[in-house]
């Protein structure tokens, strides 16, 4: 399936809210560049440095924008934006740079999801992988297969917030012995049949393949110092937007952002969410936050 950029208009808004139009743009989660392509529109002058941890979105970033990475105004690297300082520190060009504009949409990509072999999904069949980056760390079956009990019962607690994990955990470590997991329905069908189907719409293994994908990915203790990392990297009036996906993630948006009122100040009070209509047509939506936090003083009118 093709990813739709999630509250694609609020993200454009706070664009079109700073004082001056959007001459430098980072985007640390390029996906497959909706909001890039978007906010192109809108500040066809501007000059961008997209970023993904995917080398699939980074192949198809050289692919659709070679000409725009040819003639100077993009430049597309692997890498997380959690470490842009290092990626910064090897690029001259990128030294002295700052941004009026930085988006962060996090989570997976409609493609990443669908991709069996991406092992994401707990619908398809493939490897229980789940690394945005395949070139580097932990599959998701090696945490499965390795970890003690206790490392897992509180992985799936504090990552995927279900109460009681001890069920499956017991029950993981028991078939582990014999045979190592290495596939999503071998886990999927394991949380199916010791969860059962309690609570309606959602499949028994969504909280805890979420709390391996944040575990692999390392999604979440990073964040903190890199929210305040990016903020840096703003000019003066430059604004910093975050879109989340699931509770852990916004509550360590919001307090880092509230925290910082020595360097800024969060421009939206009360989250802004999708409206019916995108939820209801896309389901990546349903969950989505925007927070925004713009560098300097505030003007006072
Ligand atoms: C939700 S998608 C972004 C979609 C994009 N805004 C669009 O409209 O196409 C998230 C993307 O961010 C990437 N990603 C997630 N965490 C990342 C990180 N820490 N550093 C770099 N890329 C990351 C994922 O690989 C994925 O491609």
């Amino acid at each position: 399936m093709e990813h739709i950029p999630v509250l694609l208009q609020p993200v454009l808004d706070m664009a079109l809210g700073l004082e001056q139009p959007v001459h430098t743009y980072m985007d640390g989660t390029f996906g497959r560049g909706g909001h890039y392509q978007a906010l192109l529109e809108q500040f066809p002058e501007m000059t961008s440095v997209v970023i993904d941890q995917d080398l699939e979105a980074v192949v198809f970033a050289e692919k659709k924008f070679g000409d725009r990475i040819e003639g100077g105004s993009l430049k597309v690297l692997h890498g997380s934006f959690h470490d842009y300082e290092g990626l910064k520190n090897s690029d001259p060009e990128l030294k002295n740079k700052t941004f009026d504009f930085i988006l962060i949409d996090l989570g997976v990509s409609s493609p990443q999801l669908d991709n069996p072999e991406r092992g994401f999904s707990f619908y398809h069949n493939g490897p229980l992988d789940m690394r945005m980056n395949t070139t580097a760390g932990l599959r998701a079956q090696d945490i499965i297969n390795t970890w003690t009990e206790d490392a897992l019962k509180d992985l799936f607690f504090n990552y995927g917030e279900v109460h009681r994990p001890g069920r499956v955990v017991a029950e993981v470590l028991q078939k582990r012995k014999d045979t190592p997991f290495t596939t999503t329905r071998q886990l999927a069908s394991l949380i199916e049949k010791v969860e059962g189907w309690r609570k309606k719409g959602q499949h028994p293994a969504t909280r805890y393949f979420l709390a391996l994908r944040i575990e692999v990915n390392k999604e979440l203790e990073p964040l903190e110092a890199a929210l305040e990392m990016l903020v840096q990297q703003l000019k003066n009036g430059g604004r910093l937007v975050v879109l989340t996906f699931h509770s852990l993630e916004d509550r360590i948006v919001k307090l880092k952002f509230k925290s910082m009122q020595d360097i800024g100040f969060p421009v939206n009070k009360k989250v802004i969410q999708a409206a019916w209509n995108e939820k209801k047509s896309n389901s990546r939506a349903r969950s989505a936050k925007l927070r925004a936090f713009q560098k300097g003083e505030k003007d006072h009118e």
